[in-house]
C-alpha cells in the first residue's frame, strides 16, 4: 500500500519504517530540511534501537523514502499518517499547531479520495476538527472528494519502538463508519485491531498513559513511606505484583518519571477536565508526587553533606529519563542538575547516549566523561539515575579505588543493599 506519513519525528519514523518493513511503499515528510537530507543519507537524528538498520534497509529496497513537500508525493496515495509533536502550552493544554498545519497541508494538495490517520496524542474532538479543516480547504479549491478519518494513537516506549510497533499488545482504531475498517485491516494485518468510536480512540491513549503513570506515583509515595518506616519497598512490590489483577509491571519506584509523553499528557488530562468544569484531583497528585519525586535525591545529598554542596564533586550515571533512548525531556537527571549547579557542586557525568543531548542543554557547566568510571573519579558521591544494564555489575573494587569516598545513591533500587554493604559502600536507595 503507498502511505505518507507527515512528521519524521520518533512516532513518525518508527511507524513509517515498520510500514515499510512490512511491504508498504512508504514516504516520510517532514518540514525540517536538514532531517530529511541526513535521512537520505540513512542518519537518524537520535538514538532509538534498530531503527538506523531498518531505515537504511527499507530506503535502500526503494520502499522507503524522504520528502519536504507533500505535493510530491500524494499519487496513489491510500493513506496519510499524521504523526507531528504535540507539545504543551504554558497552560498544559495540548499545542495543536502542527498538528492543524498539517491537516491544511493535506486539505490543499491532496486530489483523490484519502484516508487520513491520526497518530499524534489529541485531545478529544481534535480529529473532528482535522477532518474540518481538510474539508475546508477543499471546499476553497471546489474539490469534490471523499475524506475518511480515523484515529489510531500510538503505544510505542522509547527504546523498544520497534518491538511494540511489530509486536502491539493491541491496535486501537477510532473510526466514524466501517468503511475504512477493510483499509485498516490490510494495513495491521497481522495484528489485534480493537475498534472504537472515534473521541474513546483519542481518550484511550491518554487514559492507558494516566494509568501507567499514576501506577508509579502510587508505588513512589508508598516508597517514601516505606522509607520513614523501615520498609523495603522492593519486597512489597514484588509481594503485591504476583496478585494478577496488580500484575508486576510499572511498579518500579525511583527517582520520578519523565520523557516526552507522560508529562504532557499528564497535564493535558488535566486540563481537559479543567475544560469541561472538572477537577482531575487524582491526577494532579500524581503530577505533585512526581515533581516531588524529582527532588529526593537532591534531599538525600543535602542530608548526607549537611547542606553544603559547595565544591562536593558529585558523579551521575545516567541521564535520559528512563534506559536505551538519548531523550532527556523532563529527565529527573534535569531537575537534580538545575538543584546541584545552584548549590555550587562540581558535576560529572556519564550516560552511554545522552551524553550530547545533556551537553546541548547544560553546555560546559558539567564535566563529561565517555567512560563510566572516569566520571566516578574522586566524586564524594555517585548517584545512579537511570538503569542502564551496563550499571547492573560494576566492578566495586575499582570503583571504590577510583571514587574519593564510597558513597552511592540508588535512584532506580537496581543493588541489593546488603551486598552493597559487603562491598564497602554508603548505600541509600528510595
Ligand atoms: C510512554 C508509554 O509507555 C507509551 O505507551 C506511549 O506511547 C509514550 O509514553 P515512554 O515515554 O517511552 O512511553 O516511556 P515508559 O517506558 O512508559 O516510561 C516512562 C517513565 O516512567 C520513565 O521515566 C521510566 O523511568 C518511568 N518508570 C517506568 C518508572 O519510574 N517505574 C516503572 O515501573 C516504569
Amino acid at each position: 500500500m503507498n502511505i505518507v506519513i507527515i512528521g519524521a519525528g520518533r512516532v513518525g519514523l518508527v511507524t513509517g519504517s515498520c510500514f515499510a518493513e512490512m511491504g508498504n511503499n512508504v514516504t516520510v515528510i517532514d518540514i525540517d530540511e536538514n532531517k530529511i537530507q541526513r535521512l537520505r543519507e540513512n542518519i537518524v537524528s537520535f538514538y532509538e534501537p534498530d531503527l538506523e538498520r531498518l531505515v537504511r534497509k527499507n530506503h535502500k529496497v526503494g520502499r522507503l523514502h524522504f520528502e519536504i513537500d507533500l505535493a510530491n508525493c500524494l499519487k496513489r496515495v491510500k493513506a496519510i499518517f499524521i504523526a507531528v509533536g504535540t507539545p504543551s502550552n504554558n497552560d498544559g493544554t495540548a499545542n495543536l499547531c502542527q498538528v492543524l498545519e498539517a491537516s491544511r497541508n493535506i486539505g490543499r494538495n491532496i486530489k483523490h479520495d484519502i484516508l487520513v490517520v491520526i497518530k499524534s496524542t489529541v485531545p478529544v474532538g481534535t480529529s473532528q476538527k482535522i477532518k474540518s479543516i481538510i474539508q475546508e480547504e477543499l471546499d476553497k479549491r471546489r474539490v469534490g472528494i471523499s475524506i475518511e478519518i480515523v484515529s489510531n494513537p500510538e503505544f510505542l516506549k522509547e527504546g523498544t519502538a520497534i518491538k511494540d510497533f511489530m509486536n502491539p499488545d493491541r491496535v486501537i482504531v477510532g473510526v466514524e463508519n466501517e468503511k475504512v475498517q477493510k483499509l485498516i485491516d490490510e494495513l495491521y494485518k497481522p495484528y489485534r485491531i480493537i475498534y472504537t468510536d472515534i473521541p474513546s480512540a483519542e481518550m484511550i491513549k491518554y487514559v492507558a498513559n494516566a494509568m501507567l503513570a499514576t501506577r508509579i506515583s502510587f508505588m513512589n509515595d508508598i516508597a517514601n513511606l516505606c522509607s520513614l518506616i523501615g520498609v523495603d519497598i522492593n519486597m512489597v512490590r514484588i509481594g503485591i505484583g504476583f496478585d494478577s489483577r496488580i500484575g508486576t509491571k510499572f511498579l518500579y519506584s525511583g527517582c520520578g518519571y519523565g520523557g516526552s509523553c507522560f508529562p504532557k499528557d499528564i497535564k493535558a488530562l488535566i486540563q481537559i477536565g479543567y475544560t469541561n468544569g472538572y477537577a482531575m484531583q487524582l491526577l494532579q497528585a500524581v503530577e505533585a508526587v512526581n515533581n516531588n519525586q524529582k527532588t529526593i535525591l537532591f534531599d538525600k545529598l543535602l542530608r548526607i553533606f549537611e547542606n553544603n554542596l559547595k565544591g562536593k564533586i558529585v558523579a551521575l550515571w545516567g541521564l535520559s529519563f528512563k534506559p536505551n533512548t538519548d531523550d532527556i525531556c523532563e529527565s529527573p537527571a534535569l531537575t537534580l542538575i538545575d538543584a546541584l549547579l545552584k548549590a555550587g557542586a562540581i558535576i560529572q557525568v556519564y550516560d552511554p547516549v545522552a551524553l550530547e543531548e545533556t551537553r546541548r542543554h547544560f553546555g560546559n557547566k558539567l564535566y563529561y566523561y565517555t567512560n563510566m568510571y572516569d566520571a566516578a573519579k574522586n566524586a564524594d558521591v555517585l548517584l545512579l539515575l537511570t538503569e542502564w544494564k551496563e550499571f547492573y555489575s560494576p566492578s566495586w573494587e575499582l570503583l571504590k579505588k577510583t571514587m574519593g569516598h564510597s558513597i552511592l545513591l540508588d535512584g532506580r533500587n537496581i543493588y541489593d543493599k546488603k551486598k552493597m554493604h559487603l562491598n564497602g559502600f554508603t548505600y541509600i536507595h528510595i
